[in-house]
């Protein structure tokens, strides 16, 4: 059986200079097949809300909604670190709730890490999740949680000032504790800047290819997701039109009587034509 990922191991890939694969997952079965292909970190997004659920964005995910599938993706994986987004919510009301909520992922849904969005006005979560034993994943750049403060789903960091606020947000996730920071739509160019300039590894979401890792979500790459796609995401497979297609053939083939055919039904042991009611 494969060696489970640690947290230490995907620090150690920054110095190592060998990127880190993540992609979101949100059941046991697609978290078996990412696993298999050897993905380092299966996170899972609160984009379940958008990409899974239906909601319209990620703020109306709860708790238990992201416990329910964090236990499936920790069923269906032996060797990627497991790593949870807390819910918006879960842990800006206070430390005590923070930690509460982050102690259920690690106790109750067997994750190996939770993601918190925010820069430094997140340092003392992130301490005070640490002193209770749980490693913590920054993001920061464009926080779907809060889209609406930064004026909708728009590239971030695009003059001197909020470029080094990013990277002055990334240090201080850095100083309180987090073991890497997701930095999701910005110039590649202050991607390549903040992945220089941060001691922890970053994990890029349209930020360029220089980061230290890149996530995907997983239902964007491989064209699950059709009510948006960003320009950042790379579609690897095109499965959306193959499902359809499935879909209506099978309809057809029911429809038509085809399906099943003599090789999906069982054979019969007995002739039980005697119990049809005749005339
Ligand atoms: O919710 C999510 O899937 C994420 C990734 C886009 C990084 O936060």
């Amino acid at each position: 059986m494969a060696q489970k990922l640690t947290v230490k191991d995907i620090v150690a890939r920054k110095a190592q200079g060998k990127k880190i694969s993540v992609l979101t997952a949100y059941d046991a079965a697609m978290a078996r097949m990412l696993d298999d292909s050897g993905i380092d970190i299966l996170l899972v997004g609160d984009s379940l809300g958008m990409v899974v659920l239906g909601y319209d964005s990620t703020v109306p995910v709860t708790m238990e909604e992201m416990l329910h599938h964090a236990r499936a993706v920790s069923r269906g994986t032996a060797r990627a670190l497991v790593v949870s987004d807390m819910p918006f919510g879960s842990y800006q009301a206070g430390l005590t709730d923070a930690v509460a909520n982050g102690v259920r992922f690690m106790k109750e849904a067997g994750c190996d890490a939770v993601k918190i969005e925010g820069g430094a006005e997140m340092g003392d979560v992130v301490r005070a999740l640490n002193r209770a034993g749980i490693p913590v994943m920054g993001h920061v750049g464009l926080t779907p949680q809060t889209v609406g403060r930064l004026g909708g789903f728009k590239v971030q960091g695009r003059d001197i000032d909020s470029a080094r606020k990013m990277i002055d947000d990334v240090k201080a996730l850095a100083d309180a504790g987090v073991f890497a920071v997701v930095v999701e739509c910005v110039p590649g160019d202050l991607g390549r800047v903040v992945t220089a300039e941060a001691p922890v590894p970053i994990i890029g979401i349209g930020a360029g290819p220089d980061c230290d890792g890149q996530v995907l979500v997983v239902n964007d790459m491989l064209g699950l997701y059709d009510r948006f796609t960003p320009s950042f995401v790379k579609k690897y497979a095109d499965l959306g039109p193959l499902i359809r297609q499935a879909a209506a053939r099978y309809r057809d083939e029911v429809e038509e009587g085809v399906f099943p055919a003599a090789e999906q039904t069982f054979p019969s042991p007995t002739d039980f034509s005697s119990l049809l009611k005749r005339g």
